[in-house]
């Protein structure tokens, strides 16, 4: 197996639990779909869609959409979801890095927090912008690197296994001027906008328990730190001490960055 096929191995085992957190991401769907400016009518893909939060959200709007997912728990429960709200979405176990649709398909791709975890941002931009329609929009959320998931990732990456030296660091993508270059040469009208939303939670210990449960990469960290209780204890007070920064009314603020631009 190559590398970049073990890690998308891994990828897939490490996401497989993140369901339990749909109804947060779900609280960030509907900016989304308002930042990029869908209407009833457009055909619309959502990649990294994870259980299809984005995707029904824009279904709900009127528009014509499909889903993809590296991780098959999550599209099993995209379809639960579907299902649930009578909505007729295309739901499909895809890899953004190798997207299983025709050039110049969609006139909208979107990713909520997904694409940024795909190793090769060229290739998954590239994918995402395939599939566009010259005209068409790109917009897509991720979280920087110094706002809050942005630095817990980094805090993850500095306990958990050394990162494999051909993965670009996720957060990359909450970083504006990198955004601009990797997708510059092929869209116009770039813009970004910040938004937030609250996580309900009743501590910081209680939050730091459930990314512990549920956020792959955080639960791998924590496996891997089992045989050594010091740094187990250091980085689940490094944890805790990040939350209280962003602890209050027994929620804690979650804030992103969306990206939206024109493909040429
Ligand atoms: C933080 S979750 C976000 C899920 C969903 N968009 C949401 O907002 O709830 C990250 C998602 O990226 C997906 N993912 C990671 N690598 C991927 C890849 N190479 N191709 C497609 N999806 C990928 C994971 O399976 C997971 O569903």
């Amino acid at each position: 197996m190559s590398d970049i096929s073990l890690i998308k191995d891994k990828a897939k085992k490490m996401w497989s639990t993140f369901s339990a957190f749909e109804t947060v991401t779900a609280l960030a769907a509907p900016e989304l779909i308002k930042f990029s400016g869908v209407h009833s009518g457009d055909r619309l893909l959502d990649v990294g869609c994870g259980t299809g939060v984005v995707a029904l959200t824009a279904a709900h709007t009127g528009a014509k959409v499909s889903g993809s997912d590296l991780t098959p728990e999550l599209i099993t429960r995209a379809k639960e979801n579907a299902q649930i709200s009578d909505l007729d979405i295309d739901f499909q176990v895809a890899d953004v890095e190798d997207l299983p649709y025709k050039d110049n398909e969609f006139d909208f791709v979107l990713s909520q927090f997904g694409h940024m975890f795909a190793p090769r941002p060229e290739v998954a931009t590239s994918e995402m912008l395939r599939v566009l329609k010259p005209g068409g929009v790109i917009a897509f959320s991720t979280w920087p690197p110094e706002l809050l998931t942005g630095r817990l990732f980094v805090l993850t990456g500095k306990y958990g296994p050394p990162a494999p030296k051909n993965v670009s660091p996720p957060v990359m993508w909450g970083e504006v001027e990198i955004i601009k270059k990797r997708l510059s040469e092929s869209v116009r009208d770039i813009t970004f906008h910040r938004a937030e939303y609250g996580n309900p939670t009743l501590s910081p210990s209680h939050m730091r328990v459930a990314l512990e449960a549920y956020i792959g990469p955080i639960g791998a960290t924590v496996k891997l730190l089992q045989p050594k209780p010091k740094k187990l204890a250091e980085f689940r007070n490094a944890m805790e001490d990040l939350l209280s920064e962003y602890f209050q009314n027994n929620t804690v603020i979650q804030s992103y960055l969306m990206t939206r631009a024109i493909k040429k």
